[in-house]
């Protein structure tokens, strides 16, 4: 089967060319002013054929499919399992314009990382309907747990959460961080870092309990942000001392950003991505919203003031950010309610999978990004950074035809009736965007066209990655 996308304005990170795209077995083979394809067994000049599939994109813009580098489907959390699967959770991403994702398998403690690697396969192996990797979070970092990394890397799982927050949960010690790090230097992986005090966090929430400020906003104001800025400094420190790169997940602060730039100036390699909601939403409007609407929006780092959303655009505008990410974690709301009367029994997490490529876009529509960076941040960077390029993330000849044909002027209403997350609430709702996909493919095959999903669940493949490949 051939698919020729015609006439569509073709961006990448780096160029925008009017050109025609020709796809076959799911690859790109062909970029061109004017493509000539002619069906197997036939000459040049050979008829159409129904072998041939055109896809007409006059006035669009033909783009890799986002890669979402951060998300948690089916994953249990804080008493409650997130509301996505691997199935809606990716037929949702597709339906945002996303043809990939990697997700977080987790290790518990006592749990070795192959145990936990195969009950994430299991979890999406059947339902993805797009190429999803996984990333491993480790919850200890003991000799056999180490040595249990190299393998994983040779798996194609080359990155590796860990946690500075949550103490008793997932929270490591600086020890234990630093021990990971070092063989990561040695094995190629890529240390992503939760970068919040845990143990200073849950001092400040123990005294707001027993003063019994009990609302959602106590969980903005018993995590400050200047608690994300020392252990963001305090991650790249411990990186810098052992010699390997460190990407900062969900950076949500002007402090952690600080950090960030700081580094990156004096040439240490750090990395670091933000997130819809922390470019979009705030403490005021939304965290701190009047009884326990404030609920929907909990998720850590906690959303901030409003004056950080300037310094995180300008970080993405400079290359201090490279990545914008969902951290995409739903709750639905009895869910939320399991922390009515605690704040800090609130599941942790906000939906987002669906709507990143639509609120991004109204970056470029602001003039804050331009198009070629939208790609970037939200496909070639996270390709690049996580060992999938040029295979993914980009539009070249040999790279999975993973497409989205985006119309410019396709007005959409964000709501969680009309969107496909499972989640009872949009924390966007009611939010006209205008710019959204009208036809998105993944390897070649059509999966969302016309408002329908035309893809199959289990179609999706895991994906083996590189090692990291920051340049
Ligand atoms: O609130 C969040 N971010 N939930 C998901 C877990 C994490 O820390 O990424
Ligand atoms: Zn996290
Ligand atoms: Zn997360």
């Amino acid at each position: 089967m051939i698919t020729v996308i015609k006439n569509g304005t073709v961006v990448t990170a780096s160029e925008t060319t009017r050109a025609d795209v020709v796809i076959e077995d799911g690859k790109v083979s062909q970029i061109a002013a004017k493509a000539h394809v002619h069906p197997p067994g036939t000459s040049a000049g050979g008829q159409p054929s129904d072998d041939i599939e055109t896809i007409d994109a006059t006035g669009k813009y033909v783009m890799p499919g986002g890669i979402d580098a951060h998300t948690h489907l089916d994953m249990p959390f804080g008493g409650a399992t997130s509301a996505d699967d691997f199935e809606s959770g990716t037929i949702a991403a597709a339906f945002g314009g996303t043809t990939s994702i990697v997700d977080f398998a987790i290790q518990y403690r006592g749990q070795g990382l192959r145990q936990a690697f195969e009950t994430w396969l299991t979890k999406a192996e059947g339902k993805a309907a797009i190429d999803y990797g996984l990333h491993m979070i480790m919850t200890e970092t003991s000799p056999s747990l180490l040595d249990e990394m190299d393998g994983m890397v040779r798996e194609g799982v080359t990155s590796f959460k860990l946690f500075m927050a949550y103490p008793g949960v997932f929270m490591l010690d600086d020890a234990s961080i630093f021990k990971a790090m070092l063989r990561a230097r040695d094995n190629g992986g890529l240390i992503c870092m939760h970068a919040e005090n845990g143990g200073a966090i849950d001092e400040l929430v123990r005294r707001a309990l027993a003063a019994k400020n009990v609302d959602p906003k106590w969980h903005g104001l018993t995590r400050p942000s200047r608690l994300e800025g020392e252990a963001t400094g305090r991650a790249i420190a411990l990186a810098e001392v052992a010699g390997v790169p460190v990407y900062i997940v969900h950076l949500s602060a002007a402090e952690a950003l600080e950090a960030v730039a700081e580094a990156r100036d004096r040439g240490v390699p750090v990395l670091a991505e933000t997130c819809p909601q922390y470019l979009f939403c705030s403490y005021e409007e939304h965290l701190a919203a009047p009884g326990f609407e404030g609920a929907k929006y909990v998720c850590s780092p906690p959303l901030r003031e409003k004056w950080h959303q300037d310094h995180l655009w300008r970080g993405l505008a400079r290359n201090d950010l490279q990545v914008v990410s969902t951290d995409h974690c739903p709750f639905c709301m009895a869910q939320k309610e399991l922390g009515k009367g605690d704040f800090s029994k609130i599941p942790n997490g906000m939906p987002g999978i669906e709507t990143r490529m639509y609120l991004l876009w109204e970056g470029v529509r602001a003039g804050w990004i331009t198009p070629n960076r939208f790609v970037e941040i939200t496909a070639t960077a996270p390709a690049r950074i996580f060992g999938m390029f040029p295979r993914k993330g980009t539009i070249a000849i040999g790279s999975d035809a993973d497409i989205v044909i985006w119309d410019p002027e396709r007005e959409v209403v964000l709501s969680h009736k009309t969107l496909h997350m499972k989640v009872d609430y949009n924390p966007f709702e009611g939010r006209t965007v205008r710019g959204g996909p009208s036809v998105v493919l993944s390897r070649g095959d059509v999966v969302v066209q016309g408002g329908k999903f035309l893809g199959k669940p289990g179609r999706g493949q895991f994906l083996r990655r590189n090692t990291r490949a920051l340049g």
